[in-house]
């Protein structure tokens, strides 16, 4: 059975590769299965992202670099990414939330940024990809959406919060994208200790804050952090 799986897997790989992802839809179970074991599969084959440029969803062409970062993601207890500009990682992080959602079920997923407005745009993104999926992975039922909550019947949800909240937090995994401009991150930080508690995934995302040349997102940002 297990050869079998892993023989069908090489040739779907290889009609991918020559077809341009599109997945043959034949069997929804098999591509369950390999989208619940291989992450960047499920991103290729599945995810679309919006493109500001041609103002359209388009498919989620991993770059090299973003299929390596895809990695560190799901392998990673505390990940500090400290990045340029436009690299497509809060669609990467948003794509691995949506793959935590529906494929290691029940997953809360918490999206913060320093404004509560910036947080439902990511929101708005993971929603986004979540109705561009074919139906038969979807999850039976949407059982709550808004700008700042978003729950599935699988029990996972997904859920916007401002950093300057001041609640604390558990999840699954917490996302804080600009996290360098948060400007009380120890604060933050004691507010998603429970997350990490409890087991749960926490990546700090950010461009530099350029006028804050010391900054706790910046000292964090050492090999020994990265977990
Ligand atoms: N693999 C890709 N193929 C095509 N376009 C991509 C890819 N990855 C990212 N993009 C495009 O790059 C742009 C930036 O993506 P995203 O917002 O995720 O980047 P970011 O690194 O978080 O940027 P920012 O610095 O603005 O926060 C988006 O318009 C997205 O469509
Ligand atoms: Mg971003």
């Amino acid at each position: 059975m297990e050869r079998d799986v892993h023989q069908r897997r090489i040739s779907l790989a290889i009609d991918n590769y020559h077809s341009h992802f599109s997945f043959p839809m034949t069997d929804p179970r098999l591509a369950w299965l390999l989208c619940s074991q291989d992450l960047p599969f499920f991103v290729r084959n599945f995810v679309f992202i919006y493109d500001a440029t041609t103002q359209d969803w388009v498919r989620f062409e991993l770059w090299p670099a973003q299929e390596r970062t895809l990695q560190t993601m799901a392998h990673s207890r505390k990940l500090v990414v400290l990045k340029a500009r436009q690299l497509g990682i809060s669609w990467l992080s948003l794509a691995y939330a949506l793959w935590l959602m529906l494929f290691r079920s029940p997953a809360t997923v918490l999206l913060f940024s320093l404004r509560e407005a910036e947080a439902k745009e990511l929101l708005w993104r993971l929603h986004g990809m979540y109705d561009r999926l074919p139906p038969w992975m979807q999850a039976e039922r949407v059982m709550l959406a808004n700008e700042t909550r978003w729950v599935l019947s699988n029990g996972s949800r997904a859920l916007a919060f401002s950093t300057k909240s001041g609640r604390s937090y558990t999840g699954t995994l917490a996302l804080v994208d600009e996290a360098d401009f948060v400007p009380e991150m120890n604060q933050f930080l004691n507010a998603v200790k429970p997350t990490i508690d409890g087991g749960g995934q926490l990546f700090l995302v950010s461009t530099s804050d350029k006028s804050r040349p010391v900054s706790v997102f910046k000292n964090l940002f050492r090999p020994r952090w990265r977990g």
